[in-house]
Formats: structure tokens, sequence, C-alpha cells
């Protein structure tokens, strides 16, 4: 192994255990270090702690601002209408956090007649204390839950999945002059994980593209796999999907894997299982190994503005003390302006039916930020 010298030493628990595998069979790529350190079965970071809110290392959307939930909530209503109003209908959310974004949906819905009557609602999330919030704010619509997409049953799709993506596994690679080579994770003389470049090619190369000696890239086979499973669904049951995180529109170069722990910056290495790591969402791979319908990405200021958040932030007002106005105002700001999540958030809608595009989204190639 030749290459960076970034590296932590091993104070965690599962920061052991991974030592001690690369130590028995070699280092392993930076996706198997991610898969374990976010999610394995007792020590992984989404297993044990509670990751969301003040109290955890970051926040999201839904819980910003009702107004998301709310506006997302209409939009699958909206498409529900639009699919002929089947029942059952699988209402599927990928990682639902606290259960914020989705009682919220649920609760902005509930006058669309018809609507709650048709929905079977299943959440995919591995979190057992996640799990446990998300019991306590969707008990009344009898929630079933799942560790993976592919044990939700047959029927018509309504998915949604925000920051989800961001948290599957990337692999990262490095242009040499020899060819792209993949940044492993081994250990130094020192017992400390440590980054490196594997010595030989790799076997994807075929599908990183033509770049200088130099450049960096990323990748996320689980992030395809799994679009590629919901492209499957919504082809084989028809139905709608809509993913919202951060990332690019196509294929960039550079790496964007980071670290966060108690709202700060971390060493991807420091602490597995404590750090939370996720990466940017590569949207046109996604869209692609879809293989259906795909609208967008647009940026997530655009999207909700057409959904019409500024004037659900108008009407919370009305009805709303000074401080809390002033608190609507600064969640608005946060969750559409550009140098907020605005524009680095991006929506992608997938569908079975590509006849006129759904609310938020226009067919005009001006429509990406
Ligand atoms: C960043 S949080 C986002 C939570 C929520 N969507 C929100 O916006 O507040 C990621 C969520 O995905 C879940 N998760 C992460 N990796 C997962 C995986 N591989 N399989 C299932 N759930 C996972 C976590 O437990 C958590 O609920």
């Amino acid at each position: 192994m030749t290459g960076r010298p970034e590296g932590a030493a091993v104070t965690s628990e599962l920061g052991r255990l991974i030592a001690h595998r690369i130590a028995l069979t070699g280092p392993i790529p930076i996706a198997d270090f991610m898969a374990e350190a976010l999610g394995h079965p007792r020590l992984g970071y989404y297993r044990r702690a509670m990751p969301l809110g003040t109290q955890g290392d970051f926040t999201t959307a839904p819980e910003i601002s009702q107004m998301f939930g709310e506006l997302l909530g209409a939009w699958l209503a909206e498409r529900w209408q639009a699919m002929g109003r089947p029942s059952p209908a699988r209402l599927v959310e990928l990682g639902p956090g606290r259960g914020t974004l989705m009682a919220d949906a649920l609760r902005a819905t509930r006058s669309v007649p018809g609507f709650h009557a048709a929905l079977d609602l299943h959440l995919v999330d591995t979190s057992t204390p996640l799990r446990a919030a998300q019991q306590a704010a969707l008990a009344t619509f009898m929630p079933a839950w799942h560790e993976r997409l592919d044990d939700v049953p047959a029927g018509p799709l309504l998915l949604i999945a925000n920051e989800f993506f961001d948290a599957l596994p990337v692999r990262q690679f490095h242009k040499t002059a020899q060819g792209w080579r993949e940044r492993m994770v081994g250990l130094g003389p020192d017992g400390a994980l440590r980054l490196a470049l594997a010595p030989g090619p790799t076997p994807f190369a075929a599908a990183l593209p033509e770049a200088p000696a130099g450049a960096e890239a990323e990748l996320s086979e689980a992030g395809r796999t799994l679009a590629g499973a919901i492209g499957a669904r919504l082809r084989r049951d028809g139905g709608w999907a809509l993913i919202v995180d951060y990332g690019h529109d196509r294929l960039s170069f550079g790496t964007s894997l980071q670290a966060v722990r108690d709202h700060r910056g971390a060493g991807i290495l420091d602490r597995p299982g404590e750090t939370d790591l996720s990466a940017h969402v590569d949207f046109a791979a996604l869209a692609t190994a879809a293989a259906v319908p795909a609208f967008g990405p647009v940026g997530q200021g655009r999207f909700l503005r057409r959904l019409g958040i500024e004037e659900r932030a108008r009407a919370l007002k009305r009805q709303a003390s000074a401080e809390q106005a002033s608190a609507i105002d600064a969640a608005l700001a946060r969750l559409i302006a550009p140098d907020q999540m605005g524009t680095l958030f991006r929506v992608l809608a997938l569908g079975d039916d590509r006849s006129a595009p759904p609310a938020g989204f226009s067919n005009t190639p001006s429509d990406a930020t």
C-alpha cells in the first residue's frame, strides 16, 4: 500500500474490531469501513446512538420546520391521486429518522378524501433508538418496520427518502500515472487505522471517467443498487419515489466523504461507530440505475417554493407570536436560501409516467438550480 499518511489511533470498540479484521485479512475498501462504522449490528453509528437533533450530531430539514414534511405530504397525496387512487398503496420511507417528516406529511394530508384509508405505512430503518422515536411519532398509523426495501410487500409505491442515500457506503479512487487506484483502509506500523492506495488496478476502473493523474472520484455501489431496486418496483407495480439529499447532478471529480461528531467535522477514520459518515449523492447515477422516467434534480429551494412554502410560512405566521414568526422566517431561509440548503440539496423524482412533470419539477433545461 502506498499513499496519504492520514490515520487515526484506534480508540473505539468498533475501531478495535475493524483493526483486528484488517490485521487478519488485509486492507478493506472505504465502503466496507463505512458500512461497518454506520451499520455494525451492535456498535454501528446508526444502531446505537440518537444521531439527530441538538443532543445528536446533526439536524435535518424536517427537524428544522414542519413545513418541509407538510409540503412533501401534499406532493405524495397529489401523486396518489394522479396514480388513480390505488388501494392499498405502499407508503415507504427510507431512513425516517425520528419520524418527524412522515408525521408532518400525514397530519397535512388527513383531509385528502380516501388517502389515509388507502395507505399502508412501511419504514425502512436499521436504528434501534430511531425506530423507538418513529413508533412514538407514528403509532396511530401502525407502521411496519423493515431492514431493507426488498422486505416491503409488492404494490403501488409512494416512496420518500430524505438524507438517506448520503449514508450509503462509497468507494474512493485516485488517478495515478498507472491508472485508477482504490483508496483503502489499512493499518500503519503503529497499529492506527490509515488510508492508503491499493497497489494494483481496480475492477471499477471501467466505471470511472477519463481523468488526468491526481484526479479523485467516488462511487456508491450501494446507492446504485438501491436506486435500481426502486426502479424495478416502479416498473412492476407503478408509483413514485422522491429522493432529497445533498449532492451533485452528474458525476463530478473529487471526494466528499465527511465525518461529523457533535455538530463538528471529524476525521473519517476517527472513532468509528461514534462518528457520522456521509457523502454527496451522485443523482445522475441514481437516475441511470433506476431506469424509469426521472424528473430533476432540482434545487430544494426551487422545489419547495414551487410547492408553496412561502405561502405556507405566511399562513403559519398569521397565528404566530413575534418570536415564533421570526423562527418561521429563519427556518424558511434555512430550507430554501441558495447559501443554505436551497441549492446544495437536490430533489429527484422517479416515476412510472413521463407524460407530465410532477409538482415542483419542470421539463425545461433551466430547471437545475
Ligand atoms: C441522516 S438520517 C435522516 C433521517 C430523516 N430522513 C430526516 O430527514 O430527519 C439517516 C436515516 O437513515 C437510517 N439509515 C442509515 N443507514 C441505513 C441503512 N443502511 N439501512 C436502513 N436505514 C439506514 C438512519 O437510522 C436514519 O434514520
